[in-house]
């Protein structure tokens, strides 16, 4: 279905072409939905132009446009207004028609792209052996949110959920996870089949509190990771078993909500890049060594100046920039993308402000546009980032539990004849459906305070 406003458009340059034969002034009609709809409800000023390029007083020219313009079946003879408004109002009929067909044709009356793009859409990307957390939940509704937008529109969307299960993180767990092995191996099995990302997750802060005070402690920690980046087989054993025992847990998150991805290619998927990528970036003269480490340096550029890019540390570890930069490469490759969407936390914004000045300068992908879809953090009522009672951050699967559980007192309370599994069903679309909701209905780069009334 055509849109009013095109209709329009296309009406107005139409009769200007035939009335003044000017043709550069009407590549837009400057058809805009009025401001008030108390007069009319789109509005085009292309007659103040048109007076400005044909020398004649703008009004008349409205006159000769209006004249020309007689109402049609969308919408009714337009009124002068001002200096040489048109202001059109919709017949009340046609609109009714429009909604009948919209609801009923499935599109809403929406085009199609006429242009599709290929679309790269990066989000919710949650840590291995680590719970998702409310941040991840932002991430993970707006992500896919923008993805069923984007494929109604006729886009080539792929959808990638770049896991964290390449980090720092892992040398902890795995001196951790091996001193509860020597411990009692029988009760680790039984944590690991019953809920595995609370144990790895235990184990990791255990190990990160003690190590505080224990440099023994940090240094096992430190060549237990240094191994599994060898390739030692026992850490790359293990570390296996805690990304598939964490990504069970997530997809059962991922399931209740809806959310499916294309490809789930985490940090661990471009470590055979990274070293590459550092010494391409060196070769090409945008990084360099700087007290050992390899840095991007942004001199020039306003707002990056001071801002260095770490892509390789001093210890020759690389970072979550290393793996980004080797991502982008590997996508620019294998899908060709128009477009990438990265959707994460605000607190990243100088991560992919320096990520894609990188990118820039690097030339791997001239044609593709890079976006960094930012959100605000959620608040709890003391305008502090939500908590439990207790103090720890809220778990996301908590999150949805407790919108399920709450929609079902409600429903139980109104509706206490309903069947319990019928009751049980609505609980679950209208807590999870209100959770969404809620998160979508923000302004997303402001913090917001999450409130379950
Ligand atoms: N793992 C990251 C986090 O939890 C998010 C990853 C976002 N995607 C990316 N390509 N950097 O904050």
């Amino acid at each position: 279905m055509k849109s009013p406003r095109k209709h329009l458009e296309e009406r107005i340059v139409d009769a200007a072409q035939r009335l003044f034969a000017c043709a550069t002034v009407f590549d837009a009609a400057g058809v805009k939905p009025c401001a008030d709809s108390r007069h009319g409800d789109f509005q085009c000023n292309l007659a103040m132009a048109l007076g400005k390029a044909l020398g004649r007083n703008p009004r008349e020219v409205a006159a000769e446009l209006a004249a020309a313009l007689p109402e049609d079946a969308v919408t009714t003879a337009p009124q002068i207004a001002g200096p040489g408004f048109l202001n059109f109002s919709l017949k009340t009929d046609w609109l009714n028609g429009a909604l009948a067909t919209a609801r009923s044709e499935g599109r809403l009356g929406m085009d199609a792209a006429e242009r599709p793009q290929t679309v790269i859409l990066d989000f919710s990307g949650p840590n291995i052996a680590k719970e998702m957390h409310v941040g991840h939940i932002r991430s993970t509704i707006l992500g896919d949110a923008l993805s069923r937008i984007l494929r109604f529109l006729g886009h080539r969307v792929i959808t990638d959920n770049h896991l964290g299960d390449w980090g720092t993180q892992f040398g902890k767990i795995l001196a951790g996870y091996k001193a509860e092995v020597a411990k009692d191996a029988a009760a680790v099995e039984v944590a690991m089949a019953e809920r595995p990302i609370e144990f790895l997750e235990e184990t990791y802060q255990g190990v990160y509190e003690r190590s505080k005070e224990d440099s023994a402690l940090e240094d096992l920690a430190r060549s237990e990771l240094a191994a599994l980046q060898k390739g030692d087989a026992e850490n790359l054993a293990l570390w296996h078993r805690f990304v598939e025992a964490t990504k069970v847990e997530l997809h059962k998150i991922y399931g209740r909500l809806g959310v499916t991805f294309d490809h789930e290619l985490g940090e661990s998927a471009y470590n055979d890049r990274l070293a590459g990528v550092v010494r391409d970036l060196e070769a090409k003269g945008i990084a360099r060594l700087s007290e050992g480490a390899v840095v991007v340096f942004f001199e020039g550029d306003a707002k990056l100046a001071d801002k260095p890019f770490l892509i390789r540390k001093s210890d020759e570890a690389f970072l979550y920039s290393t793996t980004d930069l080797a991502t982008v490469q590997y996508r620019m490759e294998t899908f060709s993308p128009t477009r990438s969407i990265y959707v994460t936390d605000g607190r990243q914004q100088l991560h992919f402000q320096q990520l894609f000045a990188t990118v820039g300068r690097w030339g791997v992908c001239p044609a593709m546009a890079l976006e960094h879809v930012w959100f605000g953090a959620i608040l709890g009522d003391d305008k502090r980032p939500l908590k439990t009672r207790e103090g720890k951050p809220i778990k996301l699967r908590a999150l949805l539990d407790e919108a399920e559980a709450r929609a079902l007192a409600l429903i139980s309370e109104k509706r206490p004849e309903m069947p319990e599994g019928q009751r049980r069903e609505i609980a679950r679309v209208v807590g999870l459906g209100a959770l969404k909701y809620a998160d979508l209905g923000q302004d997303r780069n402001l913090d917001y305070v999450f409130n379950w009334e």
